[in-house]
């Protein structure tokens, strides 16, 4: 058989290739977002992003070590190989997949909308929102402050560094609603939103979450389409099935 060099070398600069000679996976990932990375009252990161990297390196035959990075600066720190993969419960953009480059999807989302439950009596749907005299709160750099900003011209929206912070507006009145990924709104009507909070939870949007990588790097990216394509499909493994029950279905 005959190699050509070039090969050789995509090879040898492959990500995966100096994962194996390292014997480590560095995950980077910002975990403010339930149910894909959060931290534990013990602080421990968790989540389904989490679990799914475990599985990634366990697959591997390396340890995994997590990078926790903020989400405005997670693309940066994976350009300049601070990690390998970024896994947090990232949209696949159009914009994004201009610098990097997504594995196939593990999941699709969309955005939705929790309101002020005394503000949602004046509300029939989103569009309602869409007034001066309304305020929005979104993470800065996420896909719900593009939605925000394309929806809701009339609206002021109000960015900040955390959902956590975001949703705490709302809670303390200083903001009518907030817009995010559905999941995480979802698991904060169950908790904290109860009662306080209503979810207009027709999604906005069509988002399917990926895992991104540097470009010019197939043989990751084939690597990972086909770890992928095994944990949805394989029924004996039954891993991704029991993933979303863990963590997306109450
Ligand atoms: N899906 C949204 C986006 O890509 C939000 C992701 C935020 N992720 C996080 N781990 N905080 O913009």
């Amino acid at each position: 058989t005959f190699v050509f060099a070039s090969d050789i070398n995509i090879w040898k600069n492959s990500t995966l290739n100096k994962i194996l000679e390292r014997g480590e996976l560095r995950v980077g990932l910002d975990p403010g977002y339930m149910p894909f990375e959060m931290k534990d009252k013990k602080g421990r990161i968790i989540g389904y992003d989490v679990d799914m990297a475990s599985k990634m390196a366990k697959e591997m035959g390396v340890k995994l070590t997590i990078i926790p990075t903020s989400f405005d600066g997670i693309i940066g720190g994976l350009l300049s190989e601070k990690f390998d993969i970024i896994i947090s419960g990232m949209t696949i953009t159009q914009q994004r997949n201009l610098k990097v480059n997504f594995a196939d999807p593990y999941v699709v989302i969309g955005q939705t909308i929790l309101v002020d439950k005394d503000v949602a009596k004046n509300i029939k749907s989103y569009k309602d929102l869409d007034n001066e005299k309304y305020i929005i709160s979104t993470r800065t750099g996420v896909t719900g402050e593009i939605v925000a900003r394309k929806f809701f011209k009339k609206a002021k929206i109000i960015t900040f560094e955390t959902e956590a912070d975001c949703v705490s507006e709302v809670l303390n009145g200083k903001a009518h609603a907030f817009i995010y990924d559905q999941p995480y709104n979802v698991l904060f009507m169950s908790d904290k939103g109860k009662d306080r909070l209503v979810h207009l939870d027709t999604p906005l949007t069509y988002e399917p979450l990926g895992f991104a990588i540097r470009k010019g790097d197939p043989d990751f990216l084939n690597w990972l389409n086909n770890f992928m394509r095994q944990i949805k499909e394989d029924k004996l493994l039954d891993f991704h099935q029991k993933l979303y029950e863990k963590w997306l279905v109450d």
